[in-house]
């Protein structure tokens, strides 16, 4: 199924969503800034162990002389279109802290500190410095949609929890590095704030099952247009990833997409699709656990909606 172009579409998200992004930020800054995930183990895929950090050893401000972390930069990344050359490779000159050319090196999180060449992780220490297994020095962008329904009985009825309340549920794919359940997010170009993996399923679902005529199929094209660009934004900043490094680190952008009355996204069952990642509707539970921090991006969508 080809994909479509909405990317175009979402840097009209309009201003008063923006304002209310910048004041979201400050609010939900706490949520993820714990950095515990990418202090602890081995790094992944990898039998690197990550030097030990105490709690009081993780600000780069407090001294820590016999700090040693082992370096690491993955080398299957070397020359991918998406990863950066090491730091003093002749014609690499990052533009650390700025829009760089098509690359993002901004952080959500302030200016970030150059030493000795390398960005610093604005978190602190993590046991490990290079690159790691990700694409970018500094800053690597992500964006975690949460699209969310009603849940429905097979009647098309609403059902209700225990306490009589309505279950929200939201999609998500199942990882094949680790089996997870997660956000279908993705890496992302500067101003996007949403992948085509997110939209992707809901293309085929309605194409493959539904649509039958070209005229059909631009209503859906519009309907989809129309939902993506309504994103209310949730969470934009660090994430407490374990492949950051002191040097890389993730950090994303997650909108909540919600279908109230189901009409446009919530009348699909979202059956596995063919490139064999399951995509599912999941109930949002105390006791959902998610990949890396969506755990907590779920939840904050469920306290707007519950609130
Ligand atoms: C940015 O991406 C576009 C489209 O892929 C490409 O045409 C352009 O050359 C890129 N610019 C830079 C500075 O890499
Ligand atoms: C590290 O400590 C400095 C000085 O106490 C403080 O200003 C800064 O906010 C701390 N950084 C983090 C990430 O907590
Ligand atoms: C769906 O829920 C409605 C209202 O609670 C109920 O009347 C109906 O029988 C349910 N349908 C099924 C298939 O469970």
């Amino acid at each position: 199924m080809k994909l479509f172009s909405y990317y175009k579409y979402f840097d009209k998200i309009n201003l008063l969503t923006i304002i209310f992004t910048t004041s979201m930020i400050r609010s939900c800054l706490s949520i993820m800034a714990s950095h515990t995930k990418c202090r602890t183990g081995t790094y992944p895929r990898t039998t690197i162990n990550r030097f030990l950090v105490p709690d009081d050893k993780v600000n780069w401000s407090t001294e820590y002389k016999d700090y040693e972390p082992p370096y690491y930069t993955s080398p299957a990344t070397y020359g991918k279109p998406w990863a950066d050359p090491d730091i003093g490779s002749p014609n690499f000159n990052p533009k650390w802290n700025n829009l760089d050319g098509n690359i993002s090196r901004q952080s959500y999180m302030g200016e970030y500190q150059i030493v000795t060449g390398y960005p610093l992780n604005p978190i602190g220490r993590t046991g490990i410095r290079g690159r790691g297994i990700l694409g970018r020095w500094g800053p690597n962008h992500a964006a975690d949609p949460v699209v969310t329904r009603w849940k429905k009985n097979s009647s098309g009825e609403l059902e209700y929890d225990m306490h009589k309340k309505k279950i929200l549920q939201f999609v998500a794919i199942k990882r094949q590095d680790t089996g997870e359940w997660a956000l279908p997010g993705g890496m992302v170009d500067p101003g996007e704030k949403v992948t085509t993996t997110a939209v992707r399923e809901f293309e085929e679902e309605a194409m493959n099952s539904l649509v039958a005529s070209e005229e059909e199929k631009q209503q859906w094209k519009t309907k989809f247009k129309d939902f993506f660009s309504k994103g209310i934004p949730i969470y934009q900043g660090y994430v407490d990833d374990p492949r950051n490094t002191d040097n890389s680190w993730m950090e994303t952008v997650a909108y909540n997409f919600h279908d109230d009355d189901g009409s446009i996204v919530g009348g699909f069952k979202l059956q596995a699709g063919d490139d064999a990642v399951g995509v599912r509707w999941v109930d949002i539970k105390p006791d959902l656990r998610l990949y890396a921090s969506h755990t907590n991006i779920v939840e904050e969508v469920l306290k707007k909606h519950m609130a």
